[in-house]
């Protein structure tokens, strides 16, 4: 099958604090096609997680208002009785955070934990369930002794193999990986990165993967969308968009990947000066007026999407076209 496994128009999540609203995400559109990785990177804070919990339900309705939509196998999700959601959540769209001792049972054996998860959506006979949980654990990279094992017994890269192993354990069509590697040291992060590509080989899984890390965007997916402050700025497929990035934005976070500098002498890495907005208030123009370079009269007014071909999609009134890596580029 083709076509889009998750399409989210027009995403807004508004928190309701006591001090004030917090526009977290605001007008977000992202499409999922089958069979992709799909980066979603931006820095800290920009609302990625956010959007995720609001498309799984995962957020408190009370305390945060939704709109838009986010449609799954025809269905609005963002509509759907908390009852029809639970058999989608976990089960056809699972989801993996950031910290895995957070969210696995230190009183659990791993084997329990994977068993259980799978148990949970899918039938199949008790005498089973050990085979299934082994064949997981190997998929995953682990030896199926591993079943046997505690959570403080594994190293952080174990215990995050452990989380995906469980992840995919009902066969999802979907997974939502939220900063799945930003706790593991570089080497362990690049095997995790591989087991993620290889199971979306091997499963037809569609892979939405939330960072803030540009490198990991270069290492695994096939498109990406770049966030700030709420929106979206810019979506391309990952090479042209690392080679073009045509919103100032999204080239001042790839030039933040300290790829080869050490070897090459290129001296410290740059920074973007500024900070990120407070999200208190809906901003009027482009969210990034106060530390763009090349921000003019026309940022006033928030920018439409332009479409540069190819998926190319930027939100900017002076989009660059140059490559990020002629040595007069910006
Ligand atoms: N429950 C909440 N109440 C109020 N504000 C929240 C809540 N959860 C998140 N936020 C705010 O929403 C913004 C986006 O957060 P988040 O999606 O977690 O960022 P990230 O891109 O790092 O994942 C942040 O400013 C955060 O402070
Ligand atoms: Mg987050």
């Amino acid at each position: 099958m083709t076509g889009d496994v998750l399409s989210i128009r027009e995403l807004s999540c508004d928190f309701l604090t006591v001090e004030g609203i917090v526009y977290a995400v605001n007008a977000v559109s992202l499409n999922i096609r089958r069979g992709e990785i799909h980066g979603l990177v931006g820095e800290s804070g920009c609302g990625k997680s956010v959007g995720a919990r609001a498309v799984l339900g995962l957020l408190d309705r009370k305390r945060c208002r939704i709109k838009g939509s986010a449609v799954f196998d025809g269905k609005n999700l963002l509509d759907l009785p908390e009852r029809d959601m639970r058999d989608i959540r976990g089960r056809r769209i699972s989801m993996i955070f950031q910290d895995p001792q957070n969210s696995l049972s230190p009183l659990e054996t791993a084997g329990m934990q994977i068993g259980e998860a799978a148990a949970n959506h899918r039938n199949f006979p008790q005498g089973e369930r050990g085979r299934l949980v082994a064949s997981l654990l190997e998929r995953a990279g682990l030896h199926p002794d591993t079943a046997q094992r505690y959570p403080f017994e594994l190293s952080g890269g174990m215990q995050q193999r452990v989380m995906i192993a469980q992840a995919v354990s009902c066969n999802p069509e979907l997974l939502i990986a939220d900063e799945p590697t930003t706790a593991l040291d570089v080497t362990i992060q690049a095997q995790v990165l591989n087991l993620l590509k290889t199971l979306r080989e091997e499963l037809s899984l569609s892979v939405l993967l939330i960072t803030h890390n540009f490198a990991v965007v270069a290492e695994v997916c096939d498109r990406v969308s770049v966030m700030y402050s709420g929106f979206i700025a810019e979506t391309a497929e990952a090479g042209e968009l690392i080679r073009f990035p045509a919103h100032p934005y999204s080239r001042a976070l790839i030039k933040c990947i300290p790829r080869g500098r050490a070897e090459s002498g290129a001296g410290p890495l740059p920074v973007i000066p500024g900070f990120p907005p407070r999200l208190y208030e809906r901003p009027r123009g482009c969210p990034f007026v106060p530390r763009c370079p090349r921000a003019g009269s026309a940022c006033a007014e928030r920018p439409g999407p332009l479409d540069l071909g190819g998926g190319h999609v930027v939100f900017c009134h002076y989009p660059e076209y140059a490559s990020a890596f002629s040595p007069e580029a910006p």
